[in-house]
């Protein structure tokens, strides 16, 4: 039994005394315990070794304190067990020698036995769920199927993903077909972390604000729907698409049990678009981490009241950056904490 189940309560819509908190990418660079492992490990060795994954995750466990772990790994585990190369250059982030941009390519993509390729992955979801000894629910993730061919396709980190929209744009077939690739991966990956133990998945569609609403619908959503289908029976699925509040009416009908909210839109908007009845998440700028400690807590307080705490989960509306100081990521977790209505 979960010691605290805030987080799942919340995703089920429950009335509870205070929402639920957890960071986006809260397990990372911000943290000098991090630092000293990313110093000795390359980064797809601290995704691969359950170990150093597991330790990784719960690290702002035992020192932030957030109601849930999210494990520590990376969106683009995808595309490599697919046969696609993927590095990590210091500097750069994300690198793809040889991005796709062919229909011959497409066809070279597998669609791979995920026991074989990413079992790393479920072994070092059994080691976190030893770690965590029932402390704190964990969170699986994945990449949207179209986050993933942005970096696919461009082959690196972007302003605007111009060319994975101009393959969409000139090969729409063939970028169909690798989205189905990537939708029929990112299925059987998740299905396998649920069976690994995660309490709940969140899918993060980061780049799904490049895309127009119409195109949205076509290269991004429809394939989110179809992985929310596929999992809504077995786990609890969160959906983010960062820039995507035009999205939302539709994304509230989807199944999905909470959908992830950045900082351009407001709770109530939010909130009026998604009909009142879901639970949101988010949506702290995360650049305002680097206010004071004592008015990020004001801050808190007044993005809580704005949301309600119920069908509420406090985070921040993108990943955490690596320039904040640990005692204000600690200031935004206890805030929400302390939070009385
Ligand atoms: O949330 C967590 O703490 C769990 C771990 C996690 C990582 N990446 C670890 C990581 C999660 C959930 C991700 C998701 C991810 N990865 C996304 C979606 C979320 C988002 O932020 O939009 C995306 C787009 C990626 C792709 C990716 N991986 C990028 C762009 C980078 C470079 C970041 C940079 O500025 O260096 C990564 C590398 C990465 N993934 C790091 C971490 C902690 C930093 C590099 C390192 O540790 O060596």
């Amino acid at each position: 039994m979960l010691k605290n189940d805030l987080f799942l309560r919340a995703l089920k819509g429950e009335t509870v005394n205070r929402p639920p908190v957890w960071m986006m990418r809260q397990a990372g660079r911000y943290l000098p315990e991090f630092m000293v492992l990313k110093k000795k490990y390359d980064f797809f060795t601290r995704c691969r070794t359950p170990e150093l994954a597991a330790e990784i995750t719960v690290q702002p466990i035992d020192i932030i304190g957030p109601d849930a772990a999210i494990l520590f790994s990376d969106i683009l585990v995808i595309p490599q067990a697919m046969n696609i190369e993927v590095q990590m250059k210091d500097g750069i982030g994300p690198w793809l020698p040889d991005p796709i941009r062919t229909p011959a390519q497409v066809d070279q993509v597998l669609v791979p036995n995920i026991e074989e390729t990413l079992g790393y992955v479920m072994e070092a979801i059994k080691l976190t769920k030893e770690r965590l000894d029932n402390r704190v629910p964990l969170i699986g993730f994945a990449g949207s199927p179209w986050t993933i061919m942005c970096y696919a396709v461009q082959g690196q980190g972007s302003k605007n993903f111009d060319k994975a929209k101009e393959f969409c744009f000139t090969q729409p077939v063939a970028a169909h077909m690798l989205l189905q690739k990537i939708t029929d991966t990112t299925i059987a990956y998740l299905k396998a972390k649920v069976a690994a133990g995660v309490n709940a998945v969140q899918l993060f569609d980061s780049w799904g604000g490049m895309l127009s609403p119409v195109d949205y619908q076509e290269f991004s959503w429809q394939y989110m729907q179809q992985i929310i289908d596929a999992l809504k029976e077995e786990t609890q699925v969160i959906a983010f698409g960062k820039g995507c509040w035009f999205a939302l009416q539709e994304m509230s009908k989807s199944g999905a049990a909470a959908l992830g909210i950045d900082w351009t839109c407001s709770a109530r908007n939010a909130r009026y678009l998604t009909g009142g009845q879901i639970t949101l998440q988010g949506n702290f700028d995360p650049s305002r981490l680097l206010s004071p400690p004592s008015e990020i807590k004001k801050m808190v307080k007044l993005m809580i009241d704005d949301f309600g705490k119920d069908r509420y989960i406090a985070n921040l509306g993108h990943g955490i950056l690596p320039n904040i100081p640990v005692d204000n990521a600690k200031a935004f977790v206890d805030a929400v904490k302390e939070y009385r209505s």
